[in-house]
């Protein structure tokens, strides 16, 4: 049995399966042996992965294709969840959006703020009750640097995923008592489909891309590691150095000078 089945126990959910960083944590957990429920909206791309997953690992896999900003989630999850040890929680499912706010669907936004704080919260409820009684568990909220700082242009995102960030980080203190883990996950640039549905377009990186882009299987090496000994989690040099001096900057220069930056990535510029 692997470390990390030994440590979190059977099961994980992961949202956000379907592409992108939470497939590659679905891939990289059952490759530890731990059994996986696929979350997301895309039915075939679910029902792909979780048949690549049993065939190369051997472990059982069920498929909930859901979305996630749906009001009744927790109810609609329930079949997923019955009658599984669920040890670890990933909550990874999230999309970007750039432009000014006014000018943005106000509907997409408030799908934004349900997917990336209402259903993790909602999830971690309802799943984590069993992870205090058993003494064990881990949680892991992906949240962003875009986390550390305002920004004009992904004013909605960069809130959201502060609240991630802070959210993680408080609900560590409660949990670690009773062994359970808790992460802030908080990657930079990574290679998904998020750029394409974000409308950031990776070639205004121009050579930059090379050295700000990572592989979704970095980001979920780095964090497996870290969880139990981390709670926020930057992966990355580059991006390490990126929080530190946004940290060390008045706010309203790294607010202003995110605000150059991503404007400067942003597709049509
Ligand atoms: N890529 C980056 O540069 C980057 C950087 C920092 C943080 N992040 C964060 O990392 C997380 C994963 O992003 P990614 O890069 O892997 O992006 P991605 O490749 O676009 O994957 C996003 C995932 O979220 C799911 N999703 C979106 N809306 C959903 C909904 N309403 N209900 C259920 N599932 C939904 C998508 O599945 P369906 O479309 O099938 O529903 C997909 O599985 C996000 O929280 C993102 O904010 C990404």
């Amino acid at each position: 049995m692997s470390k990390l089945a030994e440590r979190y126990g059977p099961w994980a959910v992961v949202t956000g399966a379907s592409a992108g960083i939470g497939a590659e944590f679905a891939r990289r957990v059952a490759e530890r042996g731990i059994n996986v429920v696929l979350i997301a909206r895309r039915r075939n791309r679910l029902e792909e992965l979780a048949s690549t997953i049993e065939d190369m690992y051997r472990v059982e896999v069920r498929v909930a294709p859901a979305d996630l900003t749906s009001r009744d989630i927790v109810e609609v999850l329930q079949p997923a969840l019955a009658n599984i040890e669920v040890g670890l929680l990933i909550n990874c499912a999230g999309f970007g959006s750039t432009g000014p706010f006014l000018d943005m669907d106000p509907s997409v936004q408030e799908s934004m703020i349900n997917l990336h704080c209402r259903a993790p919260i909602l999830l971690t409820h309802e799943i984590v009750q069993g992870m205090r009684e058993r003494g064990r568990g881990g949680v892991i909220f992906v949240s962003s640097v875009n986390g550390f700082c305002a920004s004009r242009g992904m004013a909605n995102y960069n809130a959201t995923k502060a609240y991630d960030l802070l959210f993680a980080e408080g609900l560590a203190g409660e949990l670690r008592p009773y062994g359970v883990d808790v992460q802030a996950l908080c990657p930079g640039g990574t290679i998904s489909e998020f750029q394409g549905v974000a409308g950031l377009d990776t070639r205004n990186f121009g050579p930059l891309a090379r050295l700000m882009f990572v592989t979704p299987t970095s980001v979920v090496v780095t964090s497996l590691r870290a969880l139990g000994h981390r709670v926020t989690v930057i992966p990355g040099v580059l991006n390490k150095i990126a929080v530190l001096t946004m940290r060390l900057m008045p706010r309203r220069v790294s607010t202003w000078l995110f605000g150059v930056v991503m404007n400067r990535f942003a597709a049509g510029n």
